[in-house]
């Protein structure tokens, strides 16, 4: 009898039909969450879960005797609690690669938005302002030729860092738990401390994943020290910045401007205060939401569950989990 599985959210149809030649499978067909008392009763008889974001932790475990492998359909797995997954054996699979440049496209076009307003500018021309060609009042600040300063020198942060560098003559700085000389010689680029590159960059991209070492990475302290010109974005996760501390450092004009793809509260409170702010652009967390990128996702998710409940080693374990396969 083919394994069973549950698919916890929703995904393109080439990816169920091959599920569907690999496994018994039930679904989630909604665009909502799936509430999780709902899915502990779906997970009862499943060897797989395929989802992304779903808090797997003791209670879900708690509910699912049979699971063997949890496959995201992202990069990111902070939903993951390593410990438990680890104790229980679980394997844990995620996505990465395949969303690099769409990631990084995304970072771009957020850099360029804040810079030069765009989104702001296009409110400022719907709503009739538009009188005269040389207002002060509607400039920018510049991207091409300046600091870009990259904090998480992964594969989406180098992504950005030789668009950056190839297509906007920027200076790359970067900082990571490790350096890596291999990008600084192919990019030029500098690696920092995390208090220099904020000090120097015009540009700060934050790429780090959020683990509990970089929950709140960036706060009041590290805003206090960016340039009155400098523009901030993330689209890692929304709690490696501590928001109240970015709500207040724009309200204070510390920064120039921010771009956020991510925040602490998704979907985003409609009354939080960042919504308000035109020195803000935000995004519904799409940094990977192309057709073609999340059917590679999909697929990419798809062959970890089926390689895993197959006997094979899949080829995105994630790294803290690496030693739980026996082949
Ligand atoms: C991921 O896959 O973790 C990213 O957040 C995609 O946007």
């Amino acid at each position: 009898m083919l394994p069973q599985i549950y698919i916890a959210r929703k995904i393109p149809v080439e990816v169920e039909n091959y599920i569907a030649e690999h496994f018994r499978y039930k679904k989630w067909d909604r665009l909502e969450p799936i509430p999780r008392e709902y899915l502990f009763e779906q997970l009862a008889d499943c060897e797989g879960l395929l989802t992304s974001g779903t808090r797997i932790d003791q209670e879900l475990l708690d509910h699912s005797p049979k699971l063997k492998v949890v496959s995201n359909i992202s990069v990111g797995y902070n939903n993951f609690d390593l410990e438990v997954m680890r104790e229980r054996k679980i394997l844990g699979t995620n996505t990465p690669k395949v969303l690099d440049d769409t990631v990084a496209d995304l970072i771009l076009s957020l850099m360029l938005s804040v810079a030069r307003r765009v989104p702001e500018l296009d409110r400022y021309v719907r709503a009739g302002h538009w009188s005269s060609k040389d207002d002060e009042n509607i400039f920018g600040v510049d991207v091409h030729h300046k600091t870009l300063g990259i904090i998480g020198m992964g594969n989406i942060g180098q992504a950005v860092a030789q668009r950056g560098k190839w297509g906007f003559g920027m200076n790359i700085l970067y900082h990571n738990r490790h350096s890596k000389p291999d990008v600084e010689q192919a990019l030029d680029a500098a690696y920092r401390s995390k208090e220099e590159l904020l000090r120097e960059s015009d540009f700060i991209v934050l790429m780090t994943p959020l683990t509990p070492e970089t929950r709140h990475y960036i706060g009041e302290r590290e805003f206090a020290m960016m340039k009155p010109s400098a523009v901030f974005i993330n689209a890692s996760r929304g709690a490696t910045v501590d928001e109240a501390a970015l709500i207040n450092a724009l309200r204070m004009k510390q920064i120039f401007g921010a771009g956020l793809d991510v925040f602490e509260q998704e979907p985003v409170d409609p009354k939080n205060p960042l919504l308000t702010m035109d020195n803000v652009v935000v995004l519904p967390h799409i940094g990977s939401a192309t057709s073609q990128t999340r059917l590679e996702m999909g697929m990419l998710a798809a062959r970890n569950l089926v390689d895993a409940l197959y006997g094979r080693k899949p080829s995105q374990l994630v790294k803290e989990l690496q030693d739980l396969y026996e082949s």
